[in-house]
């Protein structure tokens, strides 16, 4: 598709879902279709920060709740991060992305905690597009983190009360990013699930019922057209639209 012409989110957020039932549904265990999934948001994410013009994209592949799922399926992710992660940064520092986290360090694993700063570190001084993982998050985990670190800052007398306000706060939060512009949930559920509550105060939803594994680079040009229906107005009224 040619990105040249459309209006271009600058920061996208997809909410991988759908990937156990994309298994299930052709027989196979819900852990084959993780694995597809990693491999697809590989490449899914090469092509939306090298190809179209977007230049954050958070991906929210563990939140904070997951930690509820059976030990074998949290145990079988944990290790697929760690392999991911360990194989994946190669391609990211040639690709010249830089690989960021969102999301609490406690109670991940040693393993995992390491393969995540290796990652971070081989990557940071790239400069075409970041790629924020959203690992063990939580919208709600953000906000009080944030709020804690306000807070001892404010002891500390970094900063006073009377600077506290919106755009200082974002820069509290675990990434200090641009508001999400477009906010992508796959697999046909129309729920935000503490996804990054702060930051897509604004965004535009879009709920494909495709599962994660086959939400390939077409399916994200069909989310681009649909993103370029709407009318965003931030609050505001577009006075030229309503008199023409
Ligand atoms: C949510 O629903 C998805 C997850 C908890 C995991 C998403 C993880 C990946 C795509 C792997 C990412 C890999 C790397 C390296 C970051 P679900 O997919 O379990 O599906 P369901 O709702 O159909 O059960």
């Amino acid at each position: 598709m040619d990105y040249s012409k459309m209006k271009i989110p600058r920061h996208v957020g997809i909410v991988v879902d759908g990937n156990g039932r994309w298994a299930e549904s052709d027989g196979k265990i819900r852990s084959y279709g993780h694995k597809v999934g990693a491999e697809n948001l590989e490449k899914l994410s090469r092509y939306i920060l090298k190809e179209t013009g977007v230049e954050v994209l958070s991906v929210y592949v563990f939140s904070t709740e997951n930690f509820k799922r059976s030990t074998e399926e949290v145990d079988y992710l944990m290790n697929l991060f760690t392999k991911k992660f360990k194989s994946d940064a190669k391609i990211y520092k040639k690709e010249n992305i830089k690989v960021v986290f969102s999301g609490r360090r406690e109670p991940l694993k040693e393993e995992v905690l390491k393969t995540i700063d290796e990652i971070t570190e081989m990557t940071k001084n790239n400069t075409g597009g970041i790629l924020n993982f959203c690992l063990n998050y939580g919208g709600h985990s953000e906000i009080v983190d944030a709020t804690l670190k306000i807070h001892q800052d404010l002891i500390k007398g970094i900063i006073k009360e009377e600077e506290v306000n919106e755009s200082l706060y974002e820069h509290y939060l675990y990434q200090d990013l641009p508001p999400i512009d477009f906010l992508i949930r796959t697999s046909g559920e129309s729920r935000i699930s503490n996804f990054m509550l702060w930051q897509a105060s604004y965004a535009e939803f879009y709920f494909p019922t495709t599962y994660f594994p086959d939400f390939n680079e077409k399916e994200f040009d069909k989310a681009i057209i649909e993103y370029n229906k709407r009318d965003r107005r931030f609050g505001g009224i577009d006075y030229d639209k309503k008199n023409s």
